[in-house]
């Protein structure tokens, strides 16, 4: 912790002797808008103002909400960081206007090309992968190779999977139009709505709950509900505990879809330094660790490992592609997921 404290000093000592436009200033505090309600990432925060000094101010709400007050505070908005979960959203808040580009090395030096935006105006924090968890009774995993295999004759009846208004959905088919066109994307998804096993209800957790009733075999969920559903304790989850087994789809000829949970500096930061100082303290070492083994996300730092949980589940080869495009196609894979009959 030391040697954070000394090497955050030195750059905020570096940051503040730089010449600046932005009068207002104040490193003694950091306002973060953040959809995000662990206790880790309170943690985080915590640390965050022990090693700098930095009050940390959060303003909590749902993703779109926040989106929504960004963009009607304009430049009179106190936030500094906005924080929040797939790159698609992270796009579509650079693409209002709402983020500004960061300079900073260290951002670049920790967290890869492919997670975070070409020019800058946001960065992957932690990684995820959209994965198919299934029922090990009743599921050979071989026969779940690709995203494709999902909408097989097989598996009609059997796949679980919430709504096409959830981004994560929205960002995967943005994937694929992405890489194979929105023609081919669309069928995809109209086979994928051909096998569904009821009409899309509740978030990731409840499809994974829905394996442990025997109302599907297989979920198409984000990694960390996964990992957080196999490290819990609570008695209604034990039932689809016993019963999961994880499995890596790849999309066709590339990987398995992964995406970013991220932060962004806003537009009219007042606090702009330590907005970065705060961005690099969660891309730094102590942050990653926390982030993968409090919420069992994949860390995004290389040499960081992710949770015992995950590890277990083996690696798998994700996509590269650049999570900026998920923001680019987002309104084609909408209207393609609407034309498929994806409710
Ligand atoms: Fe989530």
């Amino acid at each position: 912790m030391r040697t954070l404290f000394v090497a955050l000093s030195a750059l905020l000592l570096l940051a503040c002797g730089a010449p600046t436009t932005d009068n207002a200033d104040q490193p003694g505090e950091v306002n973060v808008y953040t959809h995000r309600h662990y206790d880790a990432d309170k943690e985080l925060y915590a640390h965050f103002t022990e090693a700098t000094g930095i009050r940390v101010n959060i303003i909590q709400a749902g993703d779109d909400e926040l989106l929504a007050r960004l963009e009607q505070e304009g430049p009179r908005s106190p936030c500094d960081v906005f924080i929040t979960a797939d790159a698609g959203r992270l796009g579509l808040a650079k693409a209002r206007g709402l983020l500004q580009a960061i300079e900073s090395p260290a951002l670049k030096a920790n967290i890869p090309a492919h997670l975070r935006d070409a020019e800058d105006h946001w960065f992957g924090l932690t990684m995820r992968a959209r994965l198919l968890a299934y029922n090990k009774d009743k599921v050979d995993p071989n026969s779940l190779r690709t995203y494709q295999d999902l909408t097989l004759p097989e598996w009609k009846g059997r796949v679980l999977v919430r709504s096409a208004e959830n981004v994560y959905n929205q960002s995967l088919m943005a994937s694929m139009i992405a890489h194979d066109g929105p023609a081919i994307a669309e069928a995809w998804a109209k086979g994928l709505v051909a096998n569904m096993a009821r009409t899309p209800k509740g978030g990731d957790t409840d499809q994974l709950l829905a394996i442990g009733e025997g109302i599907g075999d297989v979920a198409l969920v984000n990694s960390y509900y996964v990992g957080k559903l196999l490290s819990s304790d609570e008695p209604e989850k034990q039932k689809a505990k016993a019963l999961l087994g994880v499995c890596f789809p790849v999309n066709g000829a590339h990987g398995t879809h992964v995406n970013v949970s991220g932060a962004g500096v806003a537009r009219h930061a007042p606090n702009k330094v330590a907005a970065v100082a705060l961005l690099e303290f969660l891309s730094g070492d102590d942050a990653q660790r926390v982030f993968a083994e409090a919420n069992k996300e994949y860390p995004v730092k290389p040499g960081i490992p992710p949770s015992g949980t995950l590890a277990a589940w083996g690696a798998f080869v994700p996509d590269t592609l650049d999570l900026a495009l998920l923001a680019k196609f987002n309104a084609e894979a909408t209207k393609r997921m609407d034309a498929a009959g994806w409710r």
